[in-house]
């Protein structure tokens, strides 16, 4: 454990990308806290971060005397709230404003580079409610790290290919052939914690763009075929077809297929060319490795990591 003395404040700890972040910032060595509802259904979870070492601290969003307390205790804030709760986080910009310590906070966005992407309406709308929460963070001037990790790679890994289903079809979006960026959530993990607490992302956005991730929907099906020894049925839905689900279907079951048209069509995660002022957190840290496609399919392979569904309502 390395020793590291910034305290570390998770809302949403328990969640899916929020174990991992917790589990991160325990092992780079911070004393982490993690924010939890008193009804939460994730005691499991709390029982094994907290085992960990993690200092849980029990409370709700509109509980503003005892935000502002628990947040005079800590240095960094990491929100993985769910998109349900992503305008909740005007509470927790309204408290970081009063309690005046905090050195960095980092709102839950963590998909794609929700300033310079332009989707369809459902997820245009999705993605404009985090930029309000960074517009507002901006406005309050609170120092802040805005991280784009693009899709976690073993929620889309098994999202894509089911391999939990052994189906011998495996839907394709669109024609397959555009680019997308897999990142292992470990990984996401240990990058968010550097950047959390790194002088030169202070008030910068940071993309997680390593070279080696970068997939189509058809390769990752033929190193899937490959790793396996199976054969797959490619079963295609045209781009036009998601397009309509997106305009017919009802609020918020549209929002998953206009997620699906931007990244996996249309290539959300790479159809922007990075600039020098860009900063990507795989050349930020240059000896730290992150884990390939590859290599996240072989941890399929031998301990699949459980598929999940990320909450909309
Ligand atoms: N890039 C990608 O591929 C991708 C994929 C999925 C999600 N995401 C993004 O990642 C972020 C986190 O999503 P997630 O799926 O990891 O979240 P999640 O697992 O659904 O939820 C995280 C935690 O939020 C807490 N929570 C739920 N409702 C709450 C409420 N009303 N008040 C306070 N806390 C509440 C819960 O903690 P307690 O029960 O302990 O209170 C829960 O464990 C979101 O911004 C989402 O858009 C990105």
């Amino acid at each position: 454990m390395e020793k590291n003395e910034s305290k570390i404040l998770i809302f949403g700890g328990t969640g899916y990308i929020g174990s991992y972040m917790v589990k991160a910032s325990i092992k780079l060595g911070h004393p982490t806290y993690v924010f939890s509802r008193p009804n939460s259904n994730n005691t499991e979870i709390l029982d094994q971060l907290r085992s960990m070492g993690a200092i849980v601290v029990q409370g709700i969003l509109d509980d503003h005397e005892k935000l502002v307390s628990i947040l005079k205790e800590v240095d960094v804030v990491i929100s993985v709230l769910p998109y349900p709760q992503v305008l909740d986080q005007l509470k927790i910009v309204d408290a970081i404003k009063v309690a005046g310590n905090i050195k960095r906070f980092l709102p839950s966005d963590f998909g794609v580079e929700e300033d310079r992407v332009s989707p369809l309406p459902p997820f245009e709308a999705f993605l404009e409610k985090k930029r309000k929460i960074r517009r507002a963070i901006e406005a309050a001037n609170i120092p802040y790290t805005f991280v784009s990790a693009n899709c976690f790679g073993a929620y889309f890994v098994n999202y894509l290919l089911r391999p939990f289903d052994h189906n011998q079809e495996i839907t394709v979006y669109g024609t397959g052939e555009a680019k997308a960026l897999l990142n292992y959530e470990e990984d996401i993990g240990i990058f968010t914690l550097k950047v959390a607490t790194d002088p030169r992302t202070e008030n910068r956005v940071v993309i997680y763009r390593p070279p080696g991730n970068v997939i189509t929907q058809l390769e990752l099906i033929s190193m899937w075929e490959k790793k396996t020894g199976k054969t797959f049925e490619r079963v295609h839905i045209p781009e036009e077809e998601i397009v309509t689900l997106s305009q017919t279907l009802p609020d918020p079951q549209n929002i998953p297929v206009s997620i699906l048209h931007s990244v996996f069509i249309k290539g959300a995660t790479t159809n922007f060319d990075l600039g020098e002022d860009d900063i990507e957190a795989s050349s930020l840290y240059p000896d730290l490795k992150w884990t390939t496609i590859d290599e996240l399919l072989d941890i399929f392979l031998q301990n699949p990591p459980k598929s999940a569904n990320a909450a909309f309502e």
